[in-house]
């Protein structure tokens, strides 16, 4: 485990450049179960916004009580995102998380009202479908992580009318998962499933670790409305 006195950019790419070895999902929950002690201090380094963007996203958009509503905070980590939210008003949060390590840095938090283990696209979503007010996954949809076809778990997930949240990165090595991702939102669209209410394309989303890449990737944030069926 690292010391949490190495948070260096050099360490931090090192850290992260060493999960890319990760090829199955349970090898990346693995990582992040090594990684979740370090996790909060570390992507303060990289200057990692998905969390404040997509509270950013869904504070513009979310017009009933942030008090009252119920939000859904898939793949929580540590609880950045929903720690973001809390700042802004909103009030009632249950995190799913596939790592236990970063389970239980999210419970230290007593931001939640519930947190549950579950390995997306693996398992089923562990929740009644149509309760949640805000669905939110930030961080997570990319290539090894969370498989696409969640989304659809996230859309039911939701009450009509509500909103869901997705972020992903837009550079290189995530470019194939980002196209399949952009598909199957438009799908639903097309299925009555949801509508499209903004796309913020993210030009300083993270700093680069890969090889390939300098200063800083770019990342986009979706927000939809799911439809009354
Ligand atoms: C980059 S962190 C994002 C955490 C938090 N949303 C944030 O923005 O700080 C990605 C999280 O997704 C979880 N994760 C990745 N793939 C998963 C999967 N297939 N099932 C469940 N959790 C997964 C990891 O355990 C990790 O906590």
């Amino acid at each position: 485990m690292m010391s949490s006195v190495t948070n260096t950019f050099e360490n931090v790419k090192a850290v992260i450049l060493s999960a890319h070895k990760s090829t199955t999902s349970r090898d990346k929950v693995d990582f992040y179960n090594t990684w979740a002690e370090n996790y909060d201090q570390d992507v303060a380094v990289l200057d990692y916004r998905a969390p404040s963007l997509a509270a950013k996203s869904i504070l513009s958009h979310f017009s009933g009580d942030r008090e009252a509503a119920l939000v859904l905070d898939v793949a929580c980590g540590t609880g950045l995102v929903a720690k973001q939210m809390k700042k802004h008003g909103f009030g009632h949060f249950v995190g799913i998380d596939g790592s236990e390590a970063m389970l239980e840095l999210a419970r230290g938090t007593e931001l939640y009202q519930d947190l549950k283990h579950c390995m997306l696209g693996e398992e089923p979503l562990p929740v009644q479908w149509g309760v949640f007010d805000v669905v939110v996954i930030a961080g997570a949809l990319s290539d090894g992580q969370v498989p696409v076809g969640v989304v659809r778990e996230l859309c039911k997930s939701t009450k009509p009318g509500g909103c869901v949240c997705m972020t992903t990165r837009s550079n290189h090595d995530n470019l194939e998962y980002k196209a399949a991702l952009g598909r199957e939102l438009k799908q639903m669209e097309e299925e009555g499933l949801w509508s499209c209410v903004d796309v913020t394309e993210v030009e300083d989303w993270e700093r680069a670790v890969s090889e390939q890449e300098d200063g800083y990737i770019s990342g986009s944030v979706y927000l939809y409305k799911k439809l009354q069926q």
